[in-house]
């Protein structure tokens, strides 16, 4: 069972964090000290007053069995996960640290002296181990478990942020997420294999295409293997009626119904397909996604959208379909040629330009950094779209602000056949929307350096290629969204952090403005 405990000094936040991350996620809560005052029948300055400091910290490892075991400990409860905010002081005790460890995640949560300080200062009382001078106490408390505290591995600093946004923080260095706006599904970045063996998964059929079987199908076989596999050929012009007809006789063939589910593994394509032939057979039944291109991770595999191409254009067949699950796994990255790692690196500096100016920061350090923190990139980029598609499921408002450099992008990657990649062609888009942006006097200073500079150094292209007819941009533009429209809307980056949408009929100074240098 992996429960997720917060940990940390007194003041930092865990109770309140806790609980808004519990809702988050759509788990459980348990506050250790409530359990502990339950079962005692008292509260904890009575128990310390009364009975002293080592029955309490028998109280808490009582409490702390309790809150793990797969028991009912409350209404509901049953063997769900739960999130669990503890003491601070909770884990000094060897046993209860193995309880803990050994029965899911501990997050550390820190703050500075002064944040603790401001915090606790109106509710010393109730702490009977701060009482007395505060500032002295925090400082001895902090200093006495120094070591303890830094030998947990997963950290949040809560200082400066809310609640909210802490829980957020967690949620990311967790790689956990709960997406309700569109369908129920769990998000989880890590291990693939763990994750897939602790899903009660009944018959089970695995979607992949020949490079992802070469290298990834043997790992997902050795946990689950009863699941059949079907592996269809590689690459876009396979996103076709054709294939997604032989997926639904290859269903039919295995016994699959409505009871089974898909496994989706592979990028973009494999998602679309698979999610699309899992959407439609026998009028719909489960699909997970298990992404393994980097444009499928923070993009493709999140939102709902199934799929495939006809000859007019690409995804013109398609449903809202949401997988049960998503399982990321940066290692399986790892496999990736550097053509298609950039490529799904130009959503990253996507998202990072929408919202998030510290992920910007990261993809400014380059393609080599980046390959030795897929992790880190991951998380946040996920994070993001997550956030984006959430507030906005249905593309009314703000879920437009994910289409930053694709109307621009899309109409070159059109135009070029498809020799550019998806990620490629955007990139192009984003340096010259953001060029247009400042044109109008939308983006601010520097904001055109910095996004051309990013991309540069992650090796992809800025300027529409000198042979590419530049009228037909303008016509794949205007066809892109709606027949021949007059006028379109852009999501144009204002600052790094924050895109506005903007209404244009100027095409030709959209293009003129990238050719600007
Ligand atoms: N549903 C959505 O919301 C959404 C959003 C964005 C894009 N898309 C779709 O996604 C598709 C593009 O996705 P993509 O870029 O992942 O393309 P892709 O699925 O074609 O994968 C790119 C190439 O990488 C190979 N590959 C995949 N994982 C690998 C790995 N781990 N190691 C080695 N090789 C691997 C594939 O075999 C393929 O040759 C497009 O069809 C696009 O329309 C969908």
């Amino acid at each position: 069972m992996t429960h997720i405990f917060l940990y940390g000094p007194p003041g930092t936040g865990k109770s309140t964090i806790g609980k808004i991350l519990a809702k988050n996620l759509k788990l459980p809560f348990i506050d250790l000290d409530q359990v502990i005052e339950t079962n005692a029948g008292r509260s904890i300055p009575q128990i310390m007053e009364k009975q002293g400091e080592p029955v309490f910290r028998d109280l808490e490892t009582d409490a702390l069995k309790i809150s793990v075991s797969p028991l009912p400990v409350g209404e509901g409860l049953g063997v769900r996960e739960r999130v669990i905010a503890l003491g601070g002081g909770a884990l000094l005790r060897e046993e209860n640290r193995a309880v803990a460890e050994s029965n899911g995640k501990i997050v550390l949560l820190m703050a500075e002296l002064e944040t603790l300080f401001q915090r606790l200062n109106g509710s010393r009382n109730k702490r009977p181990l701060l009482a007395g001078d505060l500032r002295e106490k925090l400082t001895s408390l902090l200093e006495k478990r120094n070591e303890h505290y830094s030998s947990f591995p997963l950290t949040v600093h809560v200082d400066g942020k809310s609640a909210g946004e802490n829980a957020r923080q967690m949620q990311i260095t967790l790689g956990r997420h709960h997406l309700s706006a569109m369908g129920e599904y769990d998000v989880i970045v890590g291990d693939v294999g763990h994750a897939l063996s602790v899903t009660d998964l009944q018959t089970s059929i695995i979607v992949t295409d020949e490079n992802v079987a070469r290298f990834h199908l043997e790992k997902i076989k050795s946990v689950l293997p009863d699941a059949q596999t079907i592996i269809v050929p590689a690459g876009e012009a396979h996103k076709n009626l054709e294939t997604v007809s032989h997926l639904w006789k290859s269903f039919l063939e295995n016994g699959i119904d409505r009871k089974s589910t898909v496994i989706a593994l592979g990028g973009g394509v494999i998602g679309d397909m698979a999610g699309f032939a899992a959407a439609t057979y026998m009028r719909g039944i489960d699909w997970i996604g298990v992404p393994t291109t980097l444009l499928s991770m923070v993009d493709a595999s999140l939102g709902g959208k199934t799929g495939f191409d006809l000859p007019e254009g690409k995804n013109l067949i398609g449903s809202f379909h949401p997988p049960k699950l998503v399982l990321a796994d940066p290692s399986l990255l790892l496999t990736l040629t550097d053509r298609e790692l950039r490529s799904g690196m130009a959503e990253v500096v996507k998202h990072g330009i929408i919202s998030d100016p510290e992920l910007f920061e990261l993809c400014s350090r380059g393609l080599d950094w980046v390959k030795e923190n897929l992790d880190q990139i991951v998380r946040r980029a996920m994070a993001v779209k997550i956030k984006v598609i959430e507030e906005d499921p249905y593309e009314k408002g703000i879920r437009a602000t994910l289409n930053l450099g694709h109307t621009v992008g899309h109409a070159v990657e059109l135009v070029s056949r498809f020799e550019l990649r998806h990620g490629e062609a955007i990139a192009i888009g984003m340096a010259a929307e953001a060029k247009y942006s400042a044109r109008i006097g939308l983006a601010g200073k520097g904001l055109v350096e910095a996004v051309e500079e990013t991309l540069s150094v992650l090796g992809l292209p800025i300027q529409i290629p000198d042979d590419m007819p530049r009228d037909e941009i303008i016509r794949a533009m205007r066809m892109d969204k709606k027949k021949n429209a007059k006028v379109i809307r852009f999501a144009l980056p204002v600052e790094i952090g924050r895109v506005d949408l903007v209404n244009v009929s100027d095409l030709e100074s959209v293009i003129a403005s990238a050719e600007e240098t």
